[in-house]
Parts: C-alpha cells; structure tokens; sequence
C-alpha cells in the first residue's frame, strides 16, 4: 500500500477503540491524540505507544497535517471540532450522536461538502457480522415491503458515568434516546433502507434516574426513558425505545425487528450481553420457517477499517453524515413531541 493516512483521534475514552482501529490498519498511520485531560491523555498514549500527545485538540489538528480524524468527545464538542477538522482538511469519523441537534449536525454536513472531505458517523452496531448477514438479506429483497419496525435498548439500571456529561443536557443533548436510542434508530433505518420520516409521535420521562440523582446528590436533567413513533411517508411505521433506568428483567436489552410482507427479521443482543443473534421468519407456500444465522461468518470490517478502506479506495462510506442527519432530526422531533405533548410533521 502506498499511502498510509495519517490519524489522530480527540478524546481518549470510547477514543480507545478507534486508536486500537487505526493501528490495526496496514494503510493507517496512529500520528496523535488530544484529550484535554492530561492524565488520562498520557495513560492512553503510553498504553498504545502514540508519540504526539496533545491537550488542545486544534494545535493538533494545525500542526500535525492529518488526513483522518476521529472525535470521541463529549457530545457537545462533536459539532466545533468537525468544524475544525474540516479546516484542517481532514476527513471525520465522528461518534454517536454526531452532534446536539439536527442543527449542528447540518453544519456538519454542509462543512464537510465545501472542504470536500469525507463526514461518517460512528454507528457501530452496523458493523456486526449479524447486521451485516441481515443487512444482505433484506437487500434481496427477502422482507418484501416493510411496515412495521420496532427498535429498542433498554437497561434495567445503566446510567452511563451516573453525575458526569451524560446526564447533564448542556453536554449531551439529552438521555438514553440520544445516546443508546441513536444506535438502535440507525440500525432500524439501514435495514429498512432509511425511509423519509413525516410524522413523529414522542414522550420522554426521569422517574427513576431523577429520584437516584436526588438521592445520591448528582447533576442530572436528562429523561431515563424516551419513546417514539415514526411514520414514514411510505407508509410503514417504527416504534422506538430508549432507557438508561427501566423495571424490567433484563440488564440490557437491545432488539431490533422489521415485519415485512414476505417475512420479518430480528436481531437483538444474547445473554443480555453485547454480542448478537439474527433471525429470519418466512412464509413460503403456506408453511412457516425460520432461518438462524450460524457464526461466524466472514469477518465484518469495524467502523475504523471501512473509513480507511474506503477513503483509499475512493468508494462511498456508510453511515454518511446524511444519514446521522435524518436520524438527529428525528430525535429532535421526539424531544420536541415529548415536551409539547403533541406529534410534530417533519416532513
Ligand atoms: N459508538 C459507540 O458504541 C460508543 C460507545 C461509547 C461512547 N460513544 C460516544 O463517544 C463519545 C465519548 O464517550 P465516552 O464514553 O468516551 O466519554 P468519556 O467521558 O469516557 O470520554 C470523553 C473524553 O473526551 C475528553 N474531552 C472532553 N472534552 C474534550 C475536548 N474539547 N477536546 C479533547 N478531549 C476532550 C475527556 O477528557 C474524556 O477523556 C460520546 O459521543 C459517546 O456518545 C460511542
């Protein structure tokens, strides 16, 4: 390979897991990382051995010339650092949620258009072998037309750095919706082919995350539990849930499921775990069958390895910020149907 891209990754938290992607790359090069807390910046930087550290993210991006950058920052930041990288002429693999608000996230989009640069959205869940089987599945048109899905992860008590950002709106832009809900709306919306939103139906409550941040005396303004119905204009509708605090048996539980006219999918998390299973349920000839992914397929590239082959391979990404922009417009539209208690058009 003749030109390795040169990587930086802002915000060494979830930022682990892109370091550990880019160096595992034959055409990436891990040049530096910033995080504006030192010590945790040099733990990480000594632990994957990266030499150029950086406290301040836009030194980085001025001195370092880099070709691709990661942000895993507080989600409040996404949106100025791409503006940032942008500048600087890098391409952004951007996490989850890309950015506060469909508003920021349009900025996004648009910057990275006008710097012709490349913008995906970290939407890892796609890159699973079992959403990849079933993503290939449905490309063949094995569903007929859906219309219905249904998207959910719940957690029984699961409120990420419970007193930190996540809680706290002015960091996060809102609870389990927009942290855990992003994830599983994305998935539901590539499996059905990211159909355009009309309608949104939404409500949001904090019963038990309020009383807990009470209790135990810590900042938190978010809802623990969000849901959502969406109309599309073709038709078809999907049911959307969110919790960081439910009660419910399960820890965690994370399922998908797309009904369609000749059959209906799921692919939900085993062992209330992080790893998956995908089925299929057909109707042919009056008979039912069930068809079982069986791992391991063939490797499925991460996030990290398809934005890199991509970008040296000059073929379009998935999760493009296009796609991050329908799905914060229609958090937008949940958050915004939750507080004035009525469906909100939005399209
Ligand atoms: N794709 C996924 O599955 C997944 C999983 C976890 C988190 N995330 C996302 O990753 C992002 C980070 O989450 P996390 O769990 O790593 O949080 P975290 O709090 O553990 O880490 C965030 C890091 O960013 C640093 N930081 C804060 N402001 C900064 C700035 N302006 N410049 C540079 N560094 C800064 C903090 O010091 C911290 O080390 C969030 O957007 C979150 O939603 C995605």
């Amino acid at each position: 390979m003749s030109k390795r891209l040169r990587c930086g990754v802002i915000g060494v938290g979830m930022g682990q897991g892109h370091i550990k992607g880019y160096q595992s790359h034959p055409g990436a090069e891990m040049v530096a990382v910033a995080d504006v807390n030192p010590e945790r910046l040099k733990t990480v930087a000594d632990t994957f051995g990266v030499a150029n550290r950086y406290t301040d993210a836009l030194a980085m991006l001025k001195r370092e010339k880099l070709d691709v950058v990661s942000i895993a920052t507080p989600n409040t930041f996404h949106m100025p650092l791409a503006l940032a990288a942008f500048k600087a002429g890098c391409h952004v693999l951007c996490e989850k949620p890309m950015a506060m608000n469909a508003q920021q996230g349009a900025r996004m989009v648009v910057a990275a258009k006008q710097a012709r640069r490349r913008l995906m959205i970290d939407f890892s869940y796609r890159f699973t072998e079992q959403a990849s089987a079933l993503k290939r599945q449905v490309d063949t048109g094995i569903l007929g037309e859906v219309y219905f899905a249904r998207s959910v992860w719940h957690r029984r008590r699961g409120l990420p750095g419970f007193g930190g950002w996540f809680g706290v709106k002015k960091l996060s832009g809102g609870g389990p919706l927009i942290d855990l809900g992003v994830h599983r709306l994305d998935l539901a919306l590539w499996l059905m082919g990211y159909p355009e939103p009309e309608w949104v139906m939404g409500g949001a409550w904090s019963p038990i995350g309020s009383r807990l941040a009470r209790e135990e005396k810590k900042a938190f303004d978010c809802e623990d539990l969000a849901c959502g119905m969406i109309r599309f204009k073709n038709g078809a509708m999907l049911e959307l849930e969110a919790s960081w605090a439910a009660n419910i048996a399960e820890r965690e539980l994370m399922e998908t499921r797309l009904l369609g006219t000749k059959a209906g999918l799921v692919q939900r998390n085993r062992n209330e775990g992080y790893d998956f299973e995908a089925e299929i349920y057909l109707e042919r000839d009056g008979a039912q069958y069930d068809m079982k992914l069986h791992p391991p397929v063939k490797g499925v590239p991460s996030a990290y390895h398809h934005f890199i082959d991509s970008i040296l391979s000059g073929k379009p990404h998935l999760a493009p910020g296009e796609e991050g922009l329908i799905v914060m417009r229609i958090l937008d539209a949940i958050y915004a149907s939750a507080a004035r208690k009525r469906p909100i058009r939005i399209g």
